[in-house]
């Protein structure tokens, strides 16, 4: 029987393979790696690893869909307790694709590298276990610590890192990096600047200014140029990572309900989620706005939670999809030491008449100033009436 095994080269991946041999019986175990946009040298190390290992090894590129999904989460202003999501979007589109291969290839079982203290565990098997084969977790299942891990490895002279890169959890795709484990599990540790790869903070204040273009809601160029979704977000990335731009440090509360302290980098999505904001700030109503800020909501939970493809998120993206009919305009970011911070917005959709707003005008569309004054004398009337009435209880 074979396995399919999703491989990162890492070190839980690395020490699932003989285990799954060896305490799980299988013949043979096929490591598949799904491109996401992780960085180059991650390819080499996993199929390196997977060479040493003697198991054959699949590389599938998903790179398309998956920078297509982070600019539609863009859409939904997709974020989770304040940082953008990303491991949570890559997910799916990675167990999807390692089902794909494991189908193909005739597998009995698919399995992950996963602890059973995380939410990863729960969004690879959302998927599997929509099918027939067996769900295999041997770091949860078999109570693997990462300190086992580590020695476990050495006594097999496996070939994993050795280091701080190899002690802690890094997870990278397009959109984030997450770093995690080791000694940032201590919330009071200050991390080193190493943790970081993407995000470099200027030690001088310099400023640069750029432009995104947006059409309905869909991130679609910067400073004028048109640029495909995978080159836009990489594009970002490299222009807001030099200006520190995307760093989060936080608590965060897993599905499971344990805190955690997790460290992220997203230069790109920090921008693209702040120009999009400042966007439907000028194109949507203030209902639209507000009921919008709920379903956006939703829709990041159940992004979080890997269940994209629940009912509920298709009537979200309904009402996602007819606002961002009208998010169509640019937006100019300023990139400012470790901030992005939009500056201008335009929109032929803008829900906005300067005449009318503008303190230098007296009458706009037929209202005049002092056509407010009813609506003043109304304002707080029931508060007033109210007061009246606690001041007569309250007499003697
Ligand atoms: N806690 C984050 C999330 O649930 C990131 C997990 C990243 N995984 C990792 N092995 N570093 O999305
Ligand atoms: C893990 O526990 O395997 C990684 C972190 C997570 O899934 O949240």
């Amino acid at each position: 029987d074979t396995v399919a095994l999703a491989f990162s080269g890492g070190l839980d991946t690395t020490v699932c393979v003989p285990l799954l041999e060896e305490e799980y019986g299988y013949d043979d175990v096929i490591g598949v790696t799904v491109d996401v946009g992780q960085p180059d040298e991650e390819f080499a190390e996993a199929t390196e690893t997977a060479d040493a290992l003697g198991i054959e090894h699949f590389v599938v590129d998903a790179r398309e869909e998956f920078a297509s999904l982070c600019l539609q989460s863009v859409r939904a202003n997709a974020d989770y307790q304040g940082y953008p999501l990303g491991t949570a979007l890559a997910r799916p589109v990675i167990a999807e694709a390692i089902l794909e291969v494991a189908t193909k290839e005739g597998c009995s079982a698919i399995a992950h590298g996963c602890t059973g203290k995380g939410n990863d565990q729960l969004r690879f098997e959302a998927v599997w276990r929509d099918s027939d084969l067996e769900v295999i977790a041997p770091v949860r299942e078999l109570g693997l610590t990462r300190e086992f891990e580590i020695e476990y490895a050495a006594e097999r002279d496996l070939p994993v890192e050795s280091g701080n890169e190899g002690a802690w959890s890094i997870d990278t795709n397009l959109w984030s990096r997450s770093i995690e484990g080791d000694d940032l599990e201590d919330p009071g540790y200050v991390p080193p600047e190493d943790i970081y790869e993407w995000t470099d903070l200027p030690e001088t204040l310099d400023t640069e200014t750029i432009a995104i273009g947006f059409e309905d809601g869909y991130a679609v160029s910067i400073d004028g140029e048109s640029l495909e979704p995978i080159a836009l977000i990489e594009k970002l990335n490299t222009l807001a990572g030099a200006h520190g731009i995307g760093r989060t440090d936080m608590m965060e509360d897993r599905m499971l309900g344990l805190k955690v302290r997790e460290n992220y980098e997203h230069p790109a999505a920090t921008v693209l989620l702040t120009a999009h904001e400042a966007l439907e700030g000028l194109v949507l109503t203030q209902e639209e706005r507000s009921s919008k800020a709920h379903i956006d909501q939703q829709w990041s939970e159940k992004a979080y939670e890997g269940l994209l493809s629940a009912p509920l998120v298709d009537a979200l993206s309904g009402f996602i999809d007819a606002t961002q009919q009208r998010v169509t305009g640019t937006v100019t970011v300023k990139l400012e030491v470790g901030h992005a911070r939009p500056v201008a917005r335009k929109s032929e959709y803008a829900v906005y008449s300067e005449s009318a707003a503008s303190f230098n005008t007296e009458t706009v569309d037929g209202i005049k100033q002092e056509d407010a004054t009813g609506v003043a004398k109304y304002h707080g009337y029931q508060d007033r009436l109210a007061r009246v009435t606690t001041a007569t209880d309250d007499a003697p």
